[in-house]
């Protein structure tokens, strides 16, 4: 069987996953640690992709010709934009874009030179069994989270939302950016800095990709506010609830 890659940014997004694993080896390539093991029963990678998007498509190249994953899920977090989505909701991929792609006039804005499109999907079956494993983390909050943390980031009923998640080599802190990222993509619902790449070596392996991200912040001028603290008490928490979930619910279907 081959094994399926667990993916995060940043140590504090993927600690906990980590801290689950009973038997994990670590294995360093292009400078990354690559911990091999199990959880629930199936082989897991998991693996820190570094921040940016080429970061992310060397850690993606590196899962599919080295260590033989056959999907990989990303969790993570990202900037919630438009009004409906808030700090601690969950927005789950079903498409991804470069938001900082332009190579007009000889493509349309967005537009991947060679592709023919400004968006790559999400992997449909993988998608789905991530947005069961939410609705249940959703719907069984952490019990040994700290009250005053759910009060700070106001995590009283956080929801989950579906749609385009625009990624960009730059950290949107302000509220002008964010502004003008959702003029100009209005169905965008996050922005992060790896999920297109992902999505996009994924799309040339042809290997499934889903990617799931907690809230952490707004993408305007408070973005960092409290931004590492939100890392290690809430999307620990939430990445390694889902990760567990979602490879429990694998487990056990028929
Ligand atoms: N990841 C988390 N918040 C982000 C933001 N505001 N911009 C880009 N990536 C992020």
């Amino acid at each position: 069987m081959n094994p399926i890659a667990i993916v995060s940014a940043m140590h504090d997004e993927l600690s906990k996953v980590l801290e689950l694993m009973p038997d994990e080896q670590k294995q360093i390539r292009a400078g990354r640690e690559f911990w091999l093991g199990h959880l629930h029963n199936q082989a897991v990678v998991v693996v820190l992709s570094g921040i940016g998007k080429v970061a992310a498509a060397t850690t993606a190249t590196l899962l599919i010709e080295h260590f033989g994953v056959d999907r990989i899920l990303f969790t993570g977090v990202a900037g919630a934009l438009g009004q409906d989505v808030k700090i601690g909701d969950m927005v789950i991929a079903d498409s991804f874009l470069h938001h900082d792609l332009d190579a007009s006039p000889l493509f349309p804005r967005y537009e991947i030179p060679g592709y023919g499109t400004s968006t790559l999907k999400a992997d449909e079956n993988l998608t789905h069994q991530l947005v069961q494993a939410c609705n249940y983390v959703l719907t069984h909050l952490p019990s040994d989270m700290d009250a005053g943390v759910i009060e700070t980031f106001s995590l009283q009923s956080p929801q989950l939302h579906q749609g385009l998640v625009v990624s960009g080599d730059c950290f949107v802190s302000s509220a002008r950016a964010s502004q003008q990222l959702q003029t100009e993509l209005p169905l965008a619902l996050a922005v992060e800095m790896e999920g297109a790449a992902f999505a996009q070596v994924c799309h040339d392996y042809g290997i499934p990709f889903a990617a799931v991200r907690t809230m952490s912040d707004k993408a305007d001028d408070e973005a960092t506010l409290d931004f590492t603290r939100f890392l290690a008490e809430v999307a620990s928490h939430f990445s390694m609830r889902v990760v567990d979930r979602w490879l429990f619910s694998l487990n056990t279907a028929p």
